[in-house]
């Protein structure tokens, strides 16, 4: 079978290197791809959005399984094209999509559903929406409705930044139309869990749970990124925890979005706060988590393609999804200056990797028959080991042999829920 996955960056890798264990796999196309992604796959030079472009191009190369990875072309209605034209596909159509599209969707379906997450208000009316963030209890969160690339979230110490934050979005459109309306939501504290789920838009079958470093420095300082680490499972995620959030969000979310006439099919990924008052849902996604799928992936033991046809056919039987019992991590080598500006054309060098080692490119292009930089987070280097000791040091290990200059990295990753993990697993 012929596998088209659109994307660029290294979710996208880890999704091919994961499809292409299974031997049914013929030849996979990736569009637009990187240069690094051209070592495991045919780069088609179709950019994600240009969705009637992609549409042709798998029409004519009989392509048996469409993959769209990114939010934008799933929100923008590339599952609708595709499917509109017999291509199989794997992911949501635009109106399952909204989930993550619109976050004033999400919250009032949250709402409508009983599902847990934290209490929040719509506003239309910068002025409604300042006369509330005066009065509204500290800290506070302010959030644009639309996607803003992951920076549509504003958390508020103070009233001057909630006001602050209010004006740059409704007022000053720092995120164009995403930001004309926004959502304030109440602050919650708890760890944070990141649970990817395949479901066929009934049946919901949860991978290994995650853990995102999203900040750009040690000790979760600095800027907020895509990400710049993971781990896999989460410590704090017990059975116990697990079983609640199949009960009160999995389930209830899949059923929900089916009787409102917008069956979810695809990776649905579900962004938890563990709160003194149970889990609650901070956000969702509709697609992979990047850098999630670099550790998701590798720990699942049953054929990336099996799970995928079965969403897309609606045949998902969850007892087949099954993971490794090992830990993974993820460790992002950036560039200098990321997630501001950095520079880019630097010389990759890269160490080989050991059996249960990975090194997923996101942001490299070829030149002169090696990489070079081309992005702000340039690679995740992953290891699977039997404890995750063991997968965060091994992952370390091959990190630090990565050159390129201006390459930085945090030192830290791993070492919360490690800490989490000797504390004793059951401490919230
Ligand atoms: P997002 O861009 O939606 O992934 O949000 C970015 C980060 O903001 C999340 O990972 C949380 O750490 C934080 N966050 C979002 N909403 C809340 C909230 N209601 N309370 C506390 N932290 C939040
Ligand atoms: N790592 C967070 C995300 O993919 O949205």
């Amino acid at each position: 079978m012929n596998i088209l996955v659109v994307g660029s960056g290294g979710r996208e890798h880890a999704i091919i290197r994961k499809l292409k264990e299974d031997p049914r796999v013929e030849t996979v196309y990736c569009a637009p791809g990187n240069g690094g992604i051209a070592r495991d796959a045919e780069l088609v030079d179709i950019p994600a959005m240009d969705i009637a472009a992609l549409v042709e191009f798998a029409k004519a190369n009989d392509i048996g399984l469409a993959v769209v990875a990114p939010d934008d072309p799933l929100v923008a209605g590339a599952v609708d094209a595709l499917e509109q034209a017999g291509t199989a596909c794997f992911g949501p159509r635009k109106a399952a999509a909204q989930l993550e599209g619109s976050k004033i969707f999400a919250k009032e379906f949250m709402h409508r559903n009983g599902i847990p997450t934290g209490s929040a208000e719509v506003f239309e009316d910068p002025q409604a929406a300042l006369a509330y963030v005066r009065e509204a209890p500290l800290p506070v969160v302010v959030k644009a409705d639309g996607l803003a690339l992951g920076k549509g979230v504003r958390i508020c110490e103070t009233r001057e930044a909630a006001e602050a934050a209010v004006r740059a979005m409704m007022q000053e459109k720092a995120f164009g139309k995403s930001g004309e309306r926004i959502v304030v939501e109440e602050f919650l504290t708890g760890p944070e869990v990141s649970v990817l789920a395949f479901t066929d838009g009934s049946a919901v079958a949860p991978m290994v749970s995650s853990m995102d470093h999203k900040r750009a420095l040690d000790g979760d300082q600095g800027l907020n990124t895509g990400g710049m680490g993971t781990i896999a499972p989460n410590p704090y995620y017990t059975e116990e925890i697990a079983e609640q959030c199949m009960r009160e969000i999995f389930q209830p979310t899949v059923d929900g979005m089916r009787e409102e006439g917008r069956p979810f099919k695809g990776c649905l990924y579900f962004g938890l706060m563990l709160t003194p008052d149970g889990p609650k849902v901070i956000e969702y996604n509709c697609r992979f988590g990047d850098p999630e799928a670099q550790v998701v992936l590798p720990l699942l033991e049953t054929s990336l393609l099996d799970a995928m046809l079965a969403v897309s056919g609606g045949t998902l039987d969850p007892q087949t999804i099954r993971n490794r019992d090992k830990s993974a991590c993820c460790v992002i080598v950036a560039s200098g200056g990321y997630p501001e500006s950095y520079g880019s054309g630097f010389p990759i060098s890269l160490p080989e990797p050991g059996s249960d080692e990975e090194i997923f490119v996101a942001g490299a292009r070829e030149q002169d028959g090696g990489l070079v930089t081309a992005g702000g987070r340039v690679l995740g280097v992953t290891a699977v080991a039997d404890t995750l000791e063991e997968a965060v040091q091994k992952a370390y290990g091959l990190a630090e042999q990565v050159r390129f200059e201006g390459a930085y990295m945090r030192r830290d990753i791993g070492r919360r829920a490690l800490e989490a993990d000797q504390h004793g697993k059951d401490r919230i």
